[in-house]
């Protein structure tokens, strides 16, 4: 990765951290409890891979840098709730996240059922609120964005996913219902992500968005096999979360169904695949190339 890609990947991390803060209400504001947690769950940690991705796939169309904050913010409030709850005991019960306890264990569990609660709405909020913003995009593409976003959050995205792993605990899935439950637990909000900042740029036209679900779905099922191989061999403290968990928890994994070094493989063959798909964006498509490179090749 080129000393650029580090420095406008700092830039986004860092803007992120800031239009999150702004985008959330202030701990002071009652109910405090609850907006203290809500910062707690989304500030202040986490690699911010789904703004990342927002904002390099906005780079490709030109996108406008206010519906793409809000874009950004929404789609990791989302993914914020998703950790909060996937960490809590009636899930996969642990205690560590983003290198803090978890909220349920910093906080309480009602109170971690909320914040999740609370983020999914919020993000919502913040998306719609682009309507009201100077020169908004044309309201039938926020609708869009909006539809997509819940989507990829609810039983057809996210949650579905999560509601597969949770059953799949124990047994032993097919190669094609474990990537079908990647695809949905992890690679729904990734791939919303980019479909997300390219539709704050423009309304897509049919070849370009099956080029850049190509590249999505591979990149999103990436993310969760690097995150199955990193469970299995990097430590907690670099991980920020317990390592070793899924193989504890009889969860199937890439890395339980496959093996390590085949995993590996395949998160590679997953990176070049979405490079290829990238090619009719020509040098546009830099930072999204990158990226895919980063989330197979990142270490945490
Ligand atoms: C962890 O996501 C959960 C998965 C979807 C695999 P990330 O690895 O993106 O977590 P943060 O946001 O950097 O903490
Ligand atoms: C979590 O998958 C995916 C979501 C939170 C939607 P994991 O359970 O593997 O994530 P980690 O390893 O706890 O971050
Ligand atoms: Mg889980
Ligand atoms: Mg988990
Ligand atoms: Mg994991």
């Amino acid at each position: 990765m080129s000393a650029a890609f580090d420095d406008w990947m700092k830039t986004v991390q860092a803007g992120s951290e800031n239009d999150l803060s702004a985008f959330l209400p202030p701990a002071t504001a009652i109910p405090t409890k609850l907006h203290a947690a809500m910062r707690y769950a989304l500030l202040g940690g986490g690699k911010r891979v789904r703004p990342l991705l927002v904002y390099a796939a906005g780079a490709l169309f030109g996108a406008d840098a206010a519906i793409l904050a809000r874009a950004a913010a929404a789609v990791e409030m989302i993914h914020a709730y998703s950790l909060v709850h996937d960490d809590m005991p009636c899930m996969d019960d642990d205690e560590l996240r983003r290198g803090k306890p978890t909220v349920h264990v910093a906080y309480d569990e009602a109170t971690a059922l909320l914040v999740g609660d609370a983020l999914q709405s919020q993000a919502f909020l913040v998306l719609a609120e682009a309507a009201a913003d100077a020169n908004p995009v044309p309201l039938a593409r926020l609708v869009a964005m909006l539809r997509l976003l819940a989507h990829a959050s609810g039983s057809a995205g996210m949650c579905g996913g999560q509601a597969i792993d949770l059953d799949s605990v124990g047994i032993s899935l097919t190669l094609e219902q474990l990537e079908q439950m990647h695809q949905l637990k992890t690679g729904a909000l990734l791939r919303a992500s980019v479909v997300l900042g390219a539709l704050a740029g423009k309304q897509l036209e049919q070849d370009e968005l099956d080029a850049l679900n190509v590249y999505a779905r591979a990149i999103g099922l990436a993310f969760q096999v690097v995150d199955d191989v990193l469970d299995a061999t990097a430590d907690s403290a670099t991980l920020g979360k317990t390592a070793g968990k899924d193989a504890a928890d009889n969860k199937p994994t890439y890395v339980s169904i496959l093996g390590l070094e085949p995993s590996r493989a395949l998160a590679e063959k997953l990176r070049l695949d979405a490079h290829a798909a990238l090619a009719p964006f020509g040098d546009k498509a830099l930072r999204l190339r990158e990226l895919a490179d980063l989330i197979v090749q990142r270490k945490a």
